[in-house]
């Protein structure tokens, strides 16, 4: 049965346990925060295939939101978390309360995002992704495989490519700053009408889903040019977006997948080779979307 851990020395004595119980070679977490649904089930199934013992995390970083409204909304279903965890063979969940993880209140010292955090998400959001690295480090660090007999376990760490300047962002820390955790991408997750499963989708309307699918619908727009090798035609894609009342466009470029830098030639005239990523974000209603697609053609 899956086990519900509260701080840093019961989670590790529960990872030692596990590892030395399964003769496990490998941990891995999946952080979150609550609230889950199918996308980060995936995230859950990738590391029980391939690690031996799995920690999915779930804490509400109150560094990472702007408004406290925001904060104070988001969706707390514990139970409900656990359920799907279980169903999906995790091994531990590591829910930490806000004085485990601020003890002193807000830390004196953080981790920055530098320039890329300040682009796309970051300038809507000032000092989300500072937020963000904080926390993902100190949870990289919690998550660590406690001590097995043996070998040294390998240890990896589960994000999805639906926040895809996070991803970027993770990867960047852990080979910028030597942390010994390899980072596995995992691939979006759609509802069948195409809109990415989300924590904030639930403070749709029906009417603003219905209007959100024009989000996903621009960016296979997009994909399928790149596919055929066609000029991209970003502005015709961009008019779609702009063309439904509900959804108020904040971004829709297409970037390079390392820098996340506008690939400025290939979005209108020239037809379209190469990796590129494009990316979309949009105020729906009362939440804010962001989507995106990988093209490699
Ligand atoms: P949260 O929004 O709960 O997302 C947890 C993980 O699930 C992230 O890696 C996110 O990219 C992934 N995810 C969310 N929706 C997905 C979807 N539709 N398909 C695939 N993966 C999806 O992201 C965070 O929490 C926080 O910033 C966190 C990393 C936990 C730090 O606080």
């Amino acid at each position: 049965a899956i086990q519900l851990v509260t701080t840093a020395a019961e989670l590790r004595a529960a990872s030692s346990r596990l590892l030395a119980r399964k003769h496990g070679t490998s941990q891995g977490l999946v952080p979150t925060m609550g609230a889950l649904h199918e996308g980060h089930a995936q995230l859950a199934r990738t590391a029980v295939e391939q690690n031996d013992v799995v920690v999915a995390s779930i804490f509400v970083n109150p560094l990472q939101f702007g408004e406290a409204a925001d904060l104070d909304r988001y969706p707390r279903t514990l139970e409900a978390d656990m359920a799907l965890l279980e169903a999906e063979g995790v091994d531990l969940v590591f829910a930490p309360g806000v004085d485990e993880v601020y003890p002193d209140g807000e830390p004196l010292v953080r981790i920055t995002a530098g320039t890329l955090g300040q682009k796309w998400e970051g300038e809507s959001r000032p000092g989300h992704f500072d937020g963000a690295l904080t926390v993902v480090a100190k949870l990289l660090h919690y998550g660590m495989p406690g001590s097995a007999p043996g070998t040294l376990p390998a240890y990896r760490a589960y994000f999805g490519q639906k926040d895809a300047q996070q991803l970027t962002l993770v990867q960047r820390m852990v080979t910028d700053l030597n942390f010994p955790v390899e980072i596995v991408p995992v691939p979006t997750v759609r509802s069948a009408d195409g809109l990415a499963l989300s924590s904030r989708n639930r403070f749709l309307s029906a009417a603003e889903a219905e209007a959100a699918l024009v989000l996903s619908r621009a960016l296979r727009l997009i994909e399928a040019r790149a596919n055929a090798h066609e000029p991209l035609g970003l502005a015709s894609a961009q008019a779609l977006v702009a063309s439904q009342p509900l959804v108020e466009l904040d971004y829709f470029d297409v970037v390079d997948p390392r820098t996340l830098e506008p690939l400025a030639e290939n979005c209108q005239d020239t037809p379209f080779r190469g990796e590129a990523l494009a990316i979309i974000a949009a105020r729906v209603g009362p939440v804010r979307l962001i989507d995106n697609i990988p093209l490699s053609s």
